[in-house]
């Protein structure tokens, strides 16, 4: 049956590949520049604008990403033979404990019925750091909505940041606005 991003796989391919320069997506490439994490896991990787980084950099990274949709995964295999991709969720990785120095997820947490169980699987496989970005971030509550094959939820901030007090030894919060509805909320957390 396939994803809610599987039934119109080149249109969203392609609004992810040309939306390159959002200023959401340059955090993590200034983190991965930096050249302190060799093994890292992105968790729904699109277009695969992070392998496309590593790549044009030249930067040695051992990349993982895991996606939900198989037409991003068969387009990754063919694009970057050289990193990994694996099918699954985000709520339940196939990895052990501490596989990955860093672990980093953009513009998926609005789509799940909560963030919790991502979060904790995240944190679960990360030794080091997690990067997470958000697009709908409210300063109250949470607003949960079904979207019909996907979820479409807002989320309160102060929720958000009790929750990652318990998981994490430190978190920082960057918002970056793009223009309604896009405010991004950047989660940078220490393991
Ligand atoms: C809005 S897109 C963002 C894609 C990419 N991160 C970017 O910033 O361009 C959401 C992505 O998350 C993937 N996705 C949705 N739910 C997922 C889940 N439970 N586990 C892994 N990937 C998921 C979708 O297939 C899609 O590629």
């Amino acid at each position: 049956m396939g994803t809610f991003w599987d039934k119109d796989i080149e249109k969203w391919y392609k609004h992810f590949a040309n939306s390159w320069d959002r200023p959401s997506r340059e955090y993590i490439r200034t983190v991965l520049s930096l050249g302190q994490y060799n093994n890292i896991l992105e968790c729904g990787f699109g277009s695969g604008d992070i392998p496309l980084y590593i790549n044009r950099k030249g930067i040695g990274i051992k990349y993982t990403g895991i996606e939900i949709t198989k037409g991003f995964l068969e387009k990754a295999g063919v694009v970057f033979p050289q990193h990994t991709f694996i099918e699954g969720s985000i709520e339940k990785l196939p990895f052990k404990d501490g596989s990955f120095e860093l672990a980093y997820s953009r513009h998926i947490m609005e789509y799940l019925t909560n963030y919790r169980e991502a979060f904790y699987e995240l944190r679960r496989v990360t030794e080091k750091r997690v990067v997470v970005v958000f697009f709908r971030i409210t300063s109250d509550k949470d607003i949960i909505c079904d979207g019909e094959g996907y979820w479409d939820n807002y989320y309160g901030l102060p929720g958000l940041k009790d929750f990652l007090s318990i998981l994490f030894s430190n978190c920082e919060y960057h918002f970056i606005h793009e223009g309604e509805p896009y405010l991004n909320l950047i989660v940078d957390c220490e393991v």
